[in-house]
């Protein structure tokens, strides 16, 4: 009996949050891609601020570092087929993401594994290692800009 409750709460429960998936609005989807890559550049910005110095904090760009690869490793999702735009608010996501979307998704994944590259390297303490990784996790940022974000 107790069990069948459950069942039936969980299936509730499970109902109504694919009912609110479905309700975001590409106005809520795209805030949230664009708070997750703000996330990721405050982030990103803080490991190179950190690495300039002669002795850069350890726990400030592991943790950094760790935001970085939750935001980029989430951030696909928010890309769903008819987000490219909505009224009132700007995005600078290129339409063609969605004509191309294996090149997108494999720049996506590119940069994810750079980064989580870069957190191995912080983890360990090795900041010489993360001196040359951060440069080739911008250049993996930038080869998606470059193609799939509006140039400001
Ligand atoms: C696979 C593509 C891709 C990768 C990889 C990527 N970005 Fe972006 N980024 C975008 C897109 C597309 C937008 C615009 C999103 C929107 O406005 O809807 C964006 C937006 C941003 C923004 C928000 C401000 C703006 O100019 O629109 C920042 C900051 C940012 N990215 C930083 C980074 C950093 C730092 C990295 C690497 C660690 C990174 N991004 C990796 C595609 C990417």
């Amino acid at each position: 009996m107790r069990a069948k409750v459950f069942v039936a709460l969980a299936l509730t429960v499970m109902t109504a949050s694919a009912a609110y998936a479905q309700a975001r609005t590409n106005a809520e989807i795209i805030a949230a891609r664009k708070s997750q890559f703000m996330e990721i550049g405050a982030a990103f910005k803080q490991i190179n601020d950190q690495l300039r110095q002669d002795v850069p904090i350890k726990i400030v760009v592991t943790r950094a570092s760790t935001k970085v690869v939750n935001n980029l490793s989430q951030v696909g999702a928010n890309f769903p087929v008819g987000s490219a735009r909505a009224t009132g608010v700007k995005t600078n996501a290129l339409p063609i993401i969605w004509s191309e979307r294996a090149r997108f998704d494999q720049l996506l994944g590119a940069a994810v594994q750079s980064s989580r590259q870069l957190q191995a390297l912080l983890q360990s303490g090795d900041f010489v290692g993360a001196r040359n990784q951060v440069r080739v996790v911008g250049r993996s940022c930038a080869a998606c800009h470059d193609r799939y974000r509006v140039k400001e």
